[in-house]
C-alpha cells in the first residue's frame, strides 16, 4: 500500500500537458514538484508559475518540495499557485515548529526534510508538527543520482518513532529511488516513494504505478 509520487522534474517539458494527463491515466498518488534556487542547491529549477500551470492541468496532490535558503519568502506564491503540501528543509531551519504552524494555518500540510548526512535526531523532535518527512536519499539539486543506502536507516529510524509515538506524519523517500529498491525502502518503513528518472524513463509507467501500490 505504498504510494508513488512522480517527480516532475524529470518529464519533457516540451510536452508537460501530455506528461502530467500520462501520471493521472497511471493513477499516481500524488505529484513531486522540486524548486531549486540555485543557492541551496546548486541547481534552478522552475517556480511557482510552473506549479500553477501543472495544477490547471490535474487535480492531483501537489506535492511542493522547496530546496531553498529561505523557503518562508515563497510559501504564499506557491500555496497561490497550488500547492497542497510544502516542504521546507531542517539545514536551513533547525527548529522548523513556527513555520509548520503557518503552513497549517495556511491551510497547508507541512512537510521537513533532511539531506542524507543529517542525524534523523535533528529532524525527529518536530515530528508532532508535520504530517510529512521528506528522506532525501540523494543529495539535492538534481534527478538521476545514485540511491544512498545509509538513508535507510534514518527510514528505520523514523518509522519507529512514529509509530512508537502513534504519529500519523507520512515518510516519503526522495532520490535514486525505482524498481529495483522500491521494495527494501518500503520495508524499512516509507509510505511514499518519490521516482523521477525511474518513473519518467519506464515504458510502463502503469505497471510501475501498481507495483509501488501493491507493495
Ligand atoms: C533531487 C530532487 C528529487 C529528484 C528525484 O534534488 O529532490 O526529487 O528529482 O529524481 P530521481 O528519482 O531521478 O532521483
Ligand atoms: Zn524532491
Amino acid at each position: 500500500m505504498a504510494k508513488i509520487a512522480p517527480s516532475v522534474l524529470a518529464a519533457d517539458f516540451a510536452r508537460l500537458g501530455e506528461e502530467i494527463a500520462d501520471c493521472d491515466r497511471c493513477g499516481v498518488d500524488l505529484l513531486h514538484l522540486d524548486i531549486m534556487d540555485g543557492h541551496f542547491v546548486p541547481n534552478i529549477s522552475y517556480g511557482p508559475s510552473i506549479v500553477k500551470t501543472i495544477n490547471k492541468l490535474t487535480d492531483r496532490f501537489l506535492d511542493v518540495h522547496l530546496m531553498l535558503s529561505e523557503p518562508e519568502k515563497y510559501f504564499e506564491a506557491f500555496q497561490k499557485a497550488g500547492a497542497d503540501s510544502i516542504t521546507f528543509h531542517i539545514e536551513v531551519h533547525p527548529d522548523p515548529r513556527d513555520l509548520a504552524m503557518r503552513l497549517r494555518e495556511m491551510g497547508l500540510k507541512p512537510g521537513i526534510s533532511l539531506n542524507p548526512d543529517a542525524k534523523p535526531e535533528s529532524v525527529i523532535p518536530y515530528l508532532d508538527f508535520f504530517d510529512l518527512l521528506l528522506v532525501m536519499s540523494v543529495f539535492p539539486g538534481f534527478g538521476g543520482q545514485s540511491f544512498i543506502e545509509s538513508t535507510l536507516d534514518t527510514v528505520r529510524t523514523a518509522r519507529k518513532y512514529i509509530d512508537e509515538r502513534g504519529l500519523t506524519t507520512e515518510i516519503e523517500v526522495d532520490g535514486g529511488v525505482g524498481p529495483e529498491n522500491a521494495d527494501r525502502v518500503v520495508e524499512a518503513g516509507a509510505d511514499i516513494l518519490v521516482m523521477g528518472t525511474a518513473f519518467f524513463r519506464h515504458d510502463d509507467r502503469m505497471g510501475l504505478t501498481k507495483m509501488v501500490q501493491e507493495l
